[in-house]
């Protein structure tokens, strides 16, 4: 690519693993739009100086992954409403000198629900495993997008708890892992939707969830995703769920988003979609 290429990266540690350079290459070749996208292994420890090197060396963008993703949201001169309220940012840009962040992370799961997935949210109760950043940065695309209820459950109660103060508690409620069995009698009759925003499937393992949560969801969905399914989804099926869905497709519609913050124009996901995913397959032999 020439020397004109604007300059765009994935700022995470570690970054070895990233699809997304994959992805903005084929979203410019899709778009025609003259880029280069490349990873950026940022230290632990001096996120900030190596953004600003970033940009002042002439970067035109970076997407943001762990564990930098609250460390984006504060450096931003003009952080979006959805970035102030996740407390994170997944996707930086400079505008007239100053840089604006956003957070496409919802956005992104909101849209691979509803449009590759067919999964109805209007109205619809949400089983949310998790506390932490990832949690936090889906609740309020997803009430956006008509989730009309949602019990966070998690390992440390105080943790699901906060989230659920700092959404001001309306048709929100909090309990353990241990505890859903009881919290969820409220819901029979009901399809609700189970999302795992914990980290636990990076480890592999298991949630300590009763098999109810699982039989009784339209759909389990991992915010995480792998060339097999993941533990989460394995314990799921393993439940009687009758559907499990890992979160590639999130990650390609984040992308999406973020690219369309840049560039003004948002690419076709569904064949980058099907082509990570017939990659991953075929690494994984
Ligand atoms: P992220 O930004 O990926 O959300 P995080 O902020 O560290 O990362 O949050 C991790 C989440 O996964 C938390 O909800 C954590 O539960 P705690 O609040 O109890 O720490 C959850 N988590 C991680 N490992 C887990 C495990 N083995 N079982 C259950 N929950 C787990």
């Amino acid at each position: 690519m020439s020397a004109q290429a604007d300059l765009y990266a994935v700022a995470a540690n570690p970054v070895g693993h990233s699809l997304s350079p994959r992805i903005h290459a084929r979203f410019a070749a899709q778009t025609g739009e003259h880029l280069h996208y490349g990873k950026f292994l940022v230290p632990r420890e001096a996120f900030d100086d190596s953004v600003r090197a970033f940009f002042a060396a002439g970067g035109a963008g970076l997407n943001v992954s762990v564990p930098f993703k609250a460390e984006a949201a504060r450096l931003a001169d003009r952080p979006s409403p959805r970035v102030r309220l996740a407390g994170a940012a997944n996707t930086l840009w400079l505008e007239r000198g100053r840089l604006r962040a956003e957070n496409t992370d919802g956005s992104g799961l909101v849209r691979d629900l509803l449009e590759r997935h067919r999964i109805t949210l209007r109205g619809r109760a949400l089983l949310l495993i998790g506390a932490g950043g990832a949690a936090r940065g889906v609740i309020g695309p997803l009430r956006e997008a008509g989730v009309a209820e949602v019990l966070i459950a998690n390992r440390t109660i105080e943790n699901a708890q906060r989230l659920v103060e700092l959404f001001h508690g309306d048709r929100l409620a909090a309990c353990t892992l241990s505890g859903l069995g009881a919290a969820l009698s409220a819901w029979r009759g009901r399809d609700w939707l189970v999302l795992n925003a914990s980290s636990a499937s990076l480890t592999g393992a298991s949630l300590d969830v009763p098999a109810e949560a699982f039989a009784e969801a339209v759909a389990a969905y991992d915010m995480m995703y792998a060339a097999r399914p993941t533990a989460f989804m394995a314990q799921a099926n393993a439940a009687g769920c009758p559907r499990t869905l890992d979160g590639l497709g999130m990650l390609v519609e984040q992308a999406a988003d973020a690219f369309a913050c840049w560039r003004g124009t948002r690419p076709d996901t569904e064949s980058v979609y099907r082509d990570l995913r017939g990659e991953l397959i075929a690494a994984a032999g």
